[in-house]
């Protein structure tokens, strides 16, 4: 039997008020790798406050755009090689924190700036990190699970359309990770709706998708729980401190469960609608998820009703158990008020239409999902995630 890994970073500092612990993280030089609205919010001052109080020089580059692009990436890395740290800091969601981990990769292995994407992909897994500075991944959303993760994505913009790019590699898991609750406070309603679809993706695809183990399987079941629990009162009331600090963690578990079990075509999809339509990633996912399950259960309905008992549900047999783990899922979209179709997101039809056979071989290459769908099978998905109907699984 094949051995298995579970990666993570080596330490993840957790609870309202973590970011405080950057101050035991050894550095002479640290350079934060962020965005504009850091700065607004007054985070990037914050931090670089702690470093400075303990004698730690710091830079940083705060024009991360979302979806950020390989031009991005070699900006920011034309400062960090002048300024040579010995610790590299992401903060914000996961666009600052991919971005800053492709930097990263970039910094300490010079030659993969020059090559092209696929040289890029298929190098960096073999490539050694560490060998100049460590990573820290500080996330402000409750979602996107990359500071535990290791992947970051980039988007080539010379492509038309733009498509995302997961880079891999088990090197890039951050060194530490400080889930702070209070960071995320901020979000309004529909962001820590979309983020929190993100994260209960993640945990979903981690539990029914790839090759799980009980250490998956136990994060997995309790982060979905949480975040179908607490998502919808973060969303009422971001001031509720409880709500954000379960969810905050809830994102970060449920990443470690994806990452160390994998992805699948629901996260294949929401990366190519996000290029394709300018969807936040979180909004793209939640979309898709219950048309996603839906097209799962015809691959793996043990995992599916295995589910549906985990969060306590009567399950009769796998159909039922499918059927009502869609119908938790929708129900739980609707309470945090995000949209049920493509087509009520305002993306015009004949445009949609004209891009569907070309967004289906997207999918298709994108790869994440170890089942290998037809495209008849992604483009039927595609229609029914346009027409936004509740699925209704056949009687088996
Ligand atoms: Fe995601």
């Amino acid at each position: 039997m094949p051995y298995k890994r579970f990666i993570v970073p080596r330490e993840i500092i957790h609870g309202w008020g973590a970011l405080k612990a950057l101050k035991y993280v050894e550095t002479k030089k640290a350079f934060v790798v962020t965005d504009s609205t850091m700065g607004k919010l007054g985070y990037l001052d914050k931090i670089k406050a702690i470093l400075n109080e303990k004698g730690t020089q710091s830079q940083h580059f705060d024009q991360v755009e979302a979806d950020p692009s390989m031009d991005t990436v070699k900006k920011c890395l034309t400062q960090v090689m002048e300024f040579s740290p010995d610790l590299i800091i992401g903060l914000g969601g996961g666009s600052p924190i991919d971005a800053g981990k492709a930097v990263w990769a970039l910094y300490e292995n010079p030659d993969l700036a020059e090559v092209d994407w696929d040289e890029l992909l298929r190098a960096l897994p073999r490539c050694k990190l560490r060998q100049k500075a460590r990573y820290v991944a500080i996330p402000t959303t409750s979602g996107t699970g990359s500071e535990v993760s290791f992947g970051a994505v980039i988007t080539n913009y010379q492509a038309d359309p733009p498509v995302k790019k997961l880079l891999v590699s088990f090197q890039l898991t951050p060194d530490v990770a400080i889930v702070d609750a209070e960071l995320a406070s901020t979000m309004p309603p529909s962001i820590t709706a979309d983020t929190g679809f993100d994260a209960l993706v993640h945990a979903v695809e981690g539990y029914t998708v790839g090759q799980t183990t009980d250490m998956v399987d136990s994060i997995a079941v309790t982060a979905i729980k949480t975040i179908m629990e607490w998502l919808p009162k973060a969303v009422a009331d971001g001031s509720n401190v409880i709500a954000r600090e379960k969810m905050h963690l809830a994102a970060t578990m449920a990443m470690v469960a994806c990452s160390n079990s994998g992805g699948g075509l629901n996260h294949d999809a929401a990366h190519q609608l996000g290029s394709f339509f300018h969807l936040t990633h979180g909004r793209a996912n939640a979309v898709v998820l219950c048309h996603f399950l839906s097209w799962l259960y015809d691959y793996n309905p043990e995992r599916l009703a295995l589910l549906a008992r985990e969060l306590g549900m009567e399950v009769k047999d796998t159909r039922d158990g499918t059927q009502k783990l869609i119908a938790a899922m929708s129900d739980l979209r609707k309470r945090v008020g995000l949209p049920g179709s493509i087509k009520e997101m305002g993306i015009d039809e004949v445009i949609f239409m004209s891009k569907l056979d070309q967004l289906v071989e997207y999918t298709i290459a994108s790869g994440i999902s170890p089942q290998r769908p037809s495209l008849d099978e992604v483009k039927e998905l595609y229609l029914k995630v346009w027409e936004g109907a509740e699925p209704k699984l056949s009687p088996g």
